[in-house]
């Protein structure tokens, strides 16, 4: 352990930036929405009050990280502004990860995510996890799901597509219910920096069990 959340201000500015993310933007007129950022932002305000324990895990790379300074970069041109400067504070000290057993070995190069609060630390918290998604420009990430877990990503740099359906851009705010299949793809050019939210059950975010959607049934 190394003390708790307030002895660490970068972090506690990174979780700010998260929270004005959830309170002000806009649901654009859903109710699926509007529910999810009220349970995201009440856990946050719980995380204030509370000061949770604060506990370090190894700094990791993965070959998309290389790839991190543009995506910075750019949200720090943009509407993005704010959580692009933040996470750069504290980017030396990211665990980046697959999150999967198997990772097809075109995508290990292109994908990788980083969690900055949940189960794992560094801001330990069972209820909610907070972290980044980093991709390579021209990359697909395959179709899955996440079982009782309801997860937004919120674009910080690039343009991203998911389920072939729409172009999202910085500030977008995009909710996949649980058990809702998508699959996501990312523009010619620029890498994609999303920032997401996972809210469910402390027993499920504990043991996520990723698993891309196979044609084989699941194993049980
Ligand atoms: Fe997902």
């Amino acid at each position: 352990m190394s003390g708790t959340l307030n002895d660490h201000p970068d972090f506690v500015y990174l979780l700010r930036e998260f929270e004005m993310l959830y309170r002000h933007g806009s649901a654009g007129g859903s109710t699926a929405i509007r529910g999810h950022r009220k349970r995201v932002r009440d856990e946050l305000s719980r995380i204030f009050a509370a000061n949770p324990p604060f506990d370090p895990r190894a700094a990791s790379l993965k070959p998309v990280t290389a790839h991190l300074s543009r995506g910075l970069d750019l949200g720090e041109r943009g509407n993005m502004q704010g959580m692009a400067r933040a996470l750069r504070e504290i980017r030396e000290t990211l665990t980046w990860e697959y999150g999967y057993d198997r990772v097809p070995p075109a995508l290990a190069k292109k994908y990788a995510y980083c969690e900055i609060l949940g189960p794992r630390g560094p801001i330990v918290w069972d209820r909610l996890i907070l972290g980044f998604v980093l991709f390579a420009p021209r990359t697909t990430y395959p179709q899955h799901s996440h079982s009782k877990i309801e997860e937004s990503y919120i674009s910080v740099a690039g343009a991203w597509s998911e389920n072939n359906a729409a172009v999202y851009a910085p500030g977008s705010l995009i909710l996949n219910r649980p058990g809702d299949e998508h699959r996501i793809t990312t523009g010619e050019r620029d890498p994609c920096l999303l920032a997401y939210a996972w809210a469910g059950p402390a027993e499920q975010l504990g043991d996520p069990g990723m698993k891309f959607t196979g044609r084989r049934k699941p194993q049980g």
